[in-house]
């Protein structure tokens, strides 16, 4: 039995495009049977939303600890960009165990992502969005994804790790080779390509932890240096880890959010860009519902802990089961007129990109934050956005492992 769970088998789609709008089958598996098995893959799939909550949060019976998964970029850096002789170590892996372990190692990365990091961060996340969209000074036409999407959450990741912003484009280039899609190469090359960058990366960033240590600043690696629960430190390897782990989570993840958002103001409801613009009160609506509605590649796996029929059905301990997020997104029990984008239902909020409960992510509120000041610095500067003609949307997607990734978004802009 293969220890990926290919999830294409189970989607089957007929294109990349139906991939990245994938409504009409979210539909169909939300209208069967609320569990569904996949002989070919040996799995049970669920779509509704109060099922995917249970998946997510009930550790007791659904376990992250599992012996097969779906392949899933962003949230495991072991095998992808770090070199292989080094394993990440167990006090780092947050993702994979259930509590009580969970508990302790998620409080120690939770240090560098408080509340008041936040507070501290947001005018510098302010400043890189403005700088990037200066660059568009008189410019009428840009490539979003190319210009923007696909650099600001690594470089606002970069600066709130403490690089020096010269080291920007090599922070970025091995971020890109060790977490980005990439189809132009095969398989042996591309893991070559990602174990050259992970020590590159490596070597780069371990002597930068060990300097910090003795010139602290108001950054997420000066923070994990500080982080102490039960008398217990991060090493500097330690820490190196740890950035790589949250640069696989965070970066890819919010690149999509952002270009899938400028995707949805474009094509999908073209009027709400002016709505937007004479209310900007409205943008933290529309970032949850750009996550509920556009961010369709979100589902998690877990395996079963017990025995039991919990959904409905027997599982039985061992039993891979997979929780569709976006599927759940979509459930008209939770949302009324779910296929509708709409900014002012009042319980977007409540949708589940992010997971839900125990894993619930740790980035949840940075990349919030990242979307709603890059929203409202373009609805700030230009009096409208427009479709370029001609764009042919199943050309300018790539397979990455979470779904359908834009590689380019052309649109005009006007001042
Ligand atoms: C976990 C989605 C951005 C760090 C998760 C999980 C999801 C998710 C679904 C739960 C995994 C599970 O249940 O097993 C997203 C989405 C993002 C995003 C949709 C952007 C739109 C970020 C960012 C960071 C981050 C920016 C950090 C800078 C993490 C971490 C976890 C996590 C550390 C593990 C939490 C745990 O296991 O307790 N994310 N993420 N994420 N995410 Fe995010």
């Amino acid at each position: 039995k293969s220890s990926i769970i290919s999830l294409s088998e189970i989607t089957n789609f007929q294109s990349k495009e139906e991939e990245f709008s994938p409504y009409r089958w979210y539909r169909s598996m939300l209208n069967q049977e609320p569990v569904i098995y996949n002989e070919e893959t040996d799995s049970w799939h669920v779509f509704r939303y109060d099922l995917v909550k249970t998946v997510l949060n009930d550790h007791e019976h659904f376990s992250s600890v599992r012996k097969r998964s779906i392949v899933n970029v962003g949230y495991s850096s072991e095998e992808k960009g770090a070199d292989s002789e080094h394993h990440m170590p167990d006090k780092l892996d947050i993702h994979n165990v259930d509590p009580p372990e969970h508990r302790k190692r998620r409080s120690l990365l939770a240090s560098a992502f408080t509340p008041r990091s936040l507070k501290l961060w947001e005018p510098r996340i302010e400043a890189v969005a403005e700088e990037l969209i200066r660059e568009f000074e008189g410019q009428s036409e840009v490539d979003i994804v190319e210009a923007f999407t696909s650099m600001f959450p690594v470089i606002i990741m970069s600066d709130l790790l403490g690089i020096p912003s010269k080291d920007r484009h090599l922070f970025k280039d091995w971020v890109d080779t060790m977490f980005m899609p990439t189809t132009d190469a095969t398989f042996d090359q591309i893991n070559e390509m990602k174990k050259i960058a992970g020590e590159e990366y490596f070597k780069y960033l371990y002597p930068f932890v060990v300097s910090k240590r003795s010139n602290l600043g108001e950054d997420i690696i000066s923070d994990l240096i500080q982080v102490e629960l039960d008398g217990e430190h991060f090493t500097d390897e330690e820490i190196v880890r740890t950035t790589m782990f949250i640069l696989g989570a965070g970066i890819e993840t919010t690149s999509n959010l952002l270009a899938n958002s400028f995707y949805a103001l474009l094509y999908d409801q073209p009027e709400l860009y002016a709505e937007l613009r004479d209310n900007l009160e409205l943008v933290p609506a529309a970032v949850e519902e750009m996550l509920r509605y556009r961010f369709h590649i979100s589902k998690m796996d877990r395996m079963v802990k017990e025995d039991n029929d919990l959904l409905g059905v027997k599982l039985k301990k061992g039993d891979a089961i997979v929780a569709w997020m976006s599927a759940a997104n979509m459930d008209e029990n939770m949302f009324e007129d779910p296929f509708t984008l709409n900014v002012h239902r009042s319980n977007n909020n409540k949708q589940l990109a992010f997971g839900f409960g125990t894993h619930f992510c740790l980035g949840a509120p940075l990349a919030r934050l990242e979307a709603k000041i890059v929203l409202t610095a373009f609805l700030k500067t230009f009096t409208s956005i427009e479709p370029l003609q001609g764009f042919n949307l199943e050309e300018n997607l790539i397979p990455s492992a979470a779904g359908q990734s834009l590689t380019s978004l052309p649109m005009k802009l006007y001042k």
